[in-house]
């Protein structure tokens, strides 16, 4: 089993160690830090076993939506944490008004498109060359509630 909670400044370390293994792109630390002072930001994560598991952070700036990050540790994935982090994060979105979420995905990212898929998130556009390290699209998604 885990859980669902608000990130705190103390699970810092974790969270960028986390990201550091498991993201194409990490984010360093003085990232996380700046989303815990951002208002309009909100850093969850999943815990199990007293261990920082998976990531997801969403911005919700009065009716827009938009997840930032998510991800999950190698050893805990498939287990449905992402989806749970997904579903929390959309709940608040939800909650502070918004009808939609949405994020940009790596066009060659297939593993990530088939959870958005499960998640029944939409392409709505495509941005050309906006990935680096290495260069990709990125696919707009969309969820509306
Ligand atoms: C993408 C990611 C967050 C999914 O996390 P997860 O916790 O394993 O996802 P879930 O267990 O909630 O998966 C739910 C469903 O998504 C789909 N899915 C998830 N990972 C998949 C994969 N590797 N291949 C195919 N489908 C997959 C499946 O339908 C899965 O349901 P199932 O396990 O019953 O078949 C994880 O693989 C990850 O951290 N990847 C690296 C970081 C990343 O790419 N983040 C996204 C950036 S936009």
């Amino acid at each position: 089993m885990f859980e669902i909670r608000y990130a705190r400044a103390e699970d810092i370390g974790a969270i960028e160690a986390l990201e550091r293994d498991n993201a194409q792109n990490p984010w360093h630390a003085a990232m996380f830090e700046a989303e815990l002072r951002n208002k309009f930001a909100h850093l969850l994560c999943a815990v199990k076993n007293d261990k920082i598991v998976g990531l997801c952070d969403i911005h919700i700036v009065y009716e827009d939506a938009h997840i930032n990050d998510i991800c999950v540790a190698k050893e805990q994935r498939r287990e449905g944490i992402a989806t749970a982090l997904t579903e929390s994060a959309c709940r608040l979105a939800a909650s502070n008004g918004c009808a939609a979420v949405t994020l940009e995905v790596r066009a060659g990212n297939g593993p990530a498109r088939c959870f958005y898929d499960s998640l029944d998130f939409k392409e709505i556009s495509r941005k050309r060359a906006f990935y680096t390290d290495p260069a990709d699209d990125a696919i707009v998604l969309q969820k509306s509630f």
